[in-house]
């Protein structure tokens, strides 16, 4: 007979809990203020949904131990929320580290990308691998990412750049979603560069009439599941234009508007966000004062991605006046090709350290800010009673050790929970 609930995790020094009111979102004042239980306890149902989490000795003595499958005693340990991972491109075949040692002697991401280089050269060696190769790949990406305290990640697809191997990507990635589990939040990115030998307008034109609508019928045959709709939206990529109408066509397909915007060059992008009631944008290096201001107000949420501007020596994204315009602020890896990073602790550390926001704000970004980027905060980023049992089990009195200990992680995660299964 099986026991009536999952998991309990008890008298954890810590349970950071991040919100409790059922909040979607914290701005500054509430990412500074995470709610935090000294000696909680926390209990996972046998549907792996949060059925109490509080102090210690009152959820202690509702719950007979017997009655669960695994009890984990967290004395001199933290329990976070599992960190959500808001923005990354997993899918693709072949390296760049000798673009890596280019860039280290001095090329620009754009100087690499115009020669033909970056997102081309992924492009051509993602079109000629086998579905399974990239699958291989993609599950052990997203193992490194599970052990890195990752639990919910946005995948994008991207490296075809044409139907069929969008197609591909995008299901190497409902294959992982099915196989693996951690969740995953699937993008469909057919705009992140126009292929060699096509204009912009030719390449908006196959979205729009070729790609899009395929992926329409297999997401209405229920074959496909796709969340997210993403432009690579860039002075020599796709201008305001040409990404209105693909975002727009996205968003008929019901997919959130979630895009690369503002990176290199300010391009309005953040305004157009806005204009549309986009989810989400991400990189924003080069946003403007009216860009943050009016992301703000559409509550539309900035995707800042410490690791792009650290390889790249980018002007770092103006974390801290966002914050203080009150726009909601998450974080992602950016794991691609360029930025070979799958750990959301040192994507963490550096938003600390070159975007000077505080721990608090760093976690509250990677958690509940990330999942409403991803549309999942009624399930995901916070320890909440009735959302998803996604969890980490850190082996240390203080959270806060997961970000200082830059590169620590591996040491400090005990254990990785989603559902309420240790995984
Ligand atoms: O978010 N900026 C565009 N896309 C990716 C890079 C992809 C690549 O270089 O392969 C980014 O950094
Ligand atoms: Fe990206």
């Amino acid at each position: 007979m099986s026991n009536s609930y999952r998991l309990l995790v008890k008298n954890a020094q810590q349970v950071v809990l991040i919100c409790s009111d059922g909040e979607k979102y914290l701005t500054k004042l509430g990412m500074q203020n995470l709610s935090v239980i000294e000696n909680g306890s926390i209990v996972i149902g046998s549907d792996g949904l949060i059925k109490a989490v509080g102090p210690a000795e009152t959820v202690n003595a509702e719950f007979s131990e017997a009655t669960f499958d695994k009890v984990i005693d967290a004395s001199g340990m933290c329990v976070l929320p599992g960190l959500v991972d808001a923005h990354t491109h997993p899918v693709w075949a072949g390296d760049r580290v000798h673009e890596f040692a280019m860039k280290l002697a001095g090329a620009t991401y754009m100087d690499v990308h115009r020669a033909g280089g970056g997102i081309h050269f992924t492009v051509e060696r993602t079109r000629a691998a086998a579905a399974s190769d990239l699958l291989t790949s993609l599950s052990g990406r997203l193992v490194r990412m599970l052990r890195a305290g990752t639990t919910l990640v946005e995948c994008k697809s991207g490296y075809g750049l044409e139907l069929q191997t969008e197609l591909k990507m995008l299901q190497v990635i409902e294959e992982a979603r099915r196989t693996l589990p951690i969740n995953i939040s699937s993008t469909y990115c057919g705009a992140h560069a126009v292929p060699k030998g096509k204009t912009v307008a030719e390449a908006t034109e196959d979205i729009l009439q070729v790609q899009l609508p395929r992926l329409r019928e297999q997401m209405s045959a229920g074959t496909l599941r796709v969340d997210n709709i993403d432009v690579f939206c860039e002075r020599g990529v796709f201008d305001l234009d040409s990404t209105r109408s693909i975002l727009q066509a996205g968003k008929e397909l019901g997919l959130n508007i979630n895009f690369h915007g503002d990176e290199l060059h300010p391009m309005n992008s953040a305004q157009l966000g806005a204009e549309l009631g986009a989810l989400a944008i991400s990189h924003l290096e080069e946003v403007t004062d009216e860009g943050i201001t009016s992301m703000a107000e559409a509550k539309t949420a900035a995707v800042l991605l410490p690791t792009t501007a650290y390889i790249l020596r980018l002007p770092q994204p103006r974390a801290r006046d966002m914050l203080e315009a009150g726009m909601i602020v998450a974080l992602g890896s950016d794991f691609n090709p360029n930025a070979y990073c799958c750990s959301m602790p040192i994507v963490m550390h550096l938003a600390c350290v070159n975007m000077r926001m505080s721990m608090p704000e760093a976690l509250a970004a990677a958690t509940i800010n990330a999942a409403y980027a991803l549309g999942r905060a009624h399930t995901h980023g916070s320890l909440e009673v009735g959302k998803h049992g996604d969890l980490l089990v850190l082996n240390t009195t203080r959270w806060e050790h997961l970000i200082y200990q830059l590169g620590g992680h591996q040491e400090l995660i005990r254990y990785v929970v989603i559902k309420g299964d240790v995984v």
